[in-house]
């Protein structure tokens, strides 16, 4: 197989801006038609092998169902089980599960390590969360603002909160969907400054919640504390003080902004219990939205 014409996706910026929106519009229509009851068999016989290194309620379940749903198998690969855990080289394991499966999979720490096992693999590979991005989130949310809002183009989001995997995400949509993203993080949580660099205008970092959230069209948040960084929580509970998600600050946002948060979240740190009861929190539809978008990446994926 030749490797070179395998597409991955793991950044969002592996796809193009008209690749994204042709991929969220397939999304919506998915959705529709599963809604339906329709039968899309468009996967049938495939097989996704899912690698996860950390918990997942999201992921797991809209892959495996997504894969369900479109006719095909999903195998869940837990490294307490593969040799993969045992310390199987990477590109061993990508060569050898490569040539069985259509499709990967892989949720972990490095994001080197999703970069390198793709080097290998004959079978495009997706990043289902890395501690740097988490671009299927990603999918999801810009699908549920779609369908809430319309077109994000020339809106302004607003993240509120840690520097993570998902602010960077939300930094390379700000610049293929082409919104105008402000991060509220405080000093020492700031992102990755290459992806800051490579989304120029797009993205600025305004420190005062407040100020960062004045007349926006999206508020976002994601917890304090990521996986693997558990032992910090208290220290990080310090940090962030002040960069809660409150009805307070969704005062300051446009009287249309709407709320969103990756999930799982911790209610009364990074954002009040109200908040995500609220009419204008869309956060249900965005977890939902994990199988419809995931399913539109598959199809994307192994058919195009
Ligand atoms: N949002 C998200 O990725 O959730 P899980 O960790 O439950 O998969
Ligand atoms: N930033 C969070 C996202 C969870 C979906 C984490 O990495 O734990």
């Amino acid at each position: 197989m030749n490797q070179t014409q395998t597409r991955h996706f793991l950044a969002l910026t592996d796809l193009s801006s008209g690749e994204l929106k042709g991929l969220i519009k397939r999304a919506i229509e998915l959705k529709a038609s599963q809604r339906r009851g329709e039968i899309h068999e468009t996967l049938k016989n495939r097989t996704l092998g899912m690698i996860f290194d950390k918990s997942s309620t999201r992921t797991r379940i809209s892959f495996e169902t997504g894969m369900t749903q479109l006719g095909g198998h999903a195998l869940f690969l837990s490294p307490r089980d593969t040799q993969l855990g045992r310390g199987e080289p990477i590109e061993d394991s990508a060569r050898v599960m490569s040539s069985m499966v259509d499709i990967i999979m892989i949720r972990t720490f490095d994001h080197e390590k999703v970069e390198h096992f793709a080097q290998y693999s004959t079978a495009p590979v997706i990043n289902a969360l890395t501690d740097l991005l988490h671009p299927c989130q990603l999918l999801a949310d810009m699908q549920t603002y779609f369908e809430h809002r319309g077109d994000i183009r020339g809106k302004t989001v607003t993240w509120v909160g840690d520097g993570n995997n998902m602010c960077h995400s939300y930094m390379n949509a700000a610049i293929r969907f082409g919104f105008k993203l402000n991060i509220a993080c405080p000093e020492g949580y700031d992102p990755d400054t290459t992806i800051l660099d490579t989304a120029g205008d797009s993205a600025e970092i305004i420190r005062d919640p407040m100020a960062a959230a004045d007349g926006t069209d999206l508020v976002v948040t994601d917890v304090w504390a990521s996986m693997g960084q558990e032992e910090e929580q208290a220290l990080r509970e310090k940090a962030f003080a002040g960069y809660q998600v409150n009805d307070a600050l969704m005062a300051n946002a446009d009287k249309d902004a709407l709320f969103m948060h990756c999930l799982p979240a911790h209610r009364g740190e990074e954002v009040s219990a109200s908040v995500i009861d609220r009419k204008d929190s869309v956060v249900w539809d965005e977890a939902e939205n994990r199988l419809h978008s995931q399913k539109a990446l598959l199809e994307f994926l192994l058919l195009n």
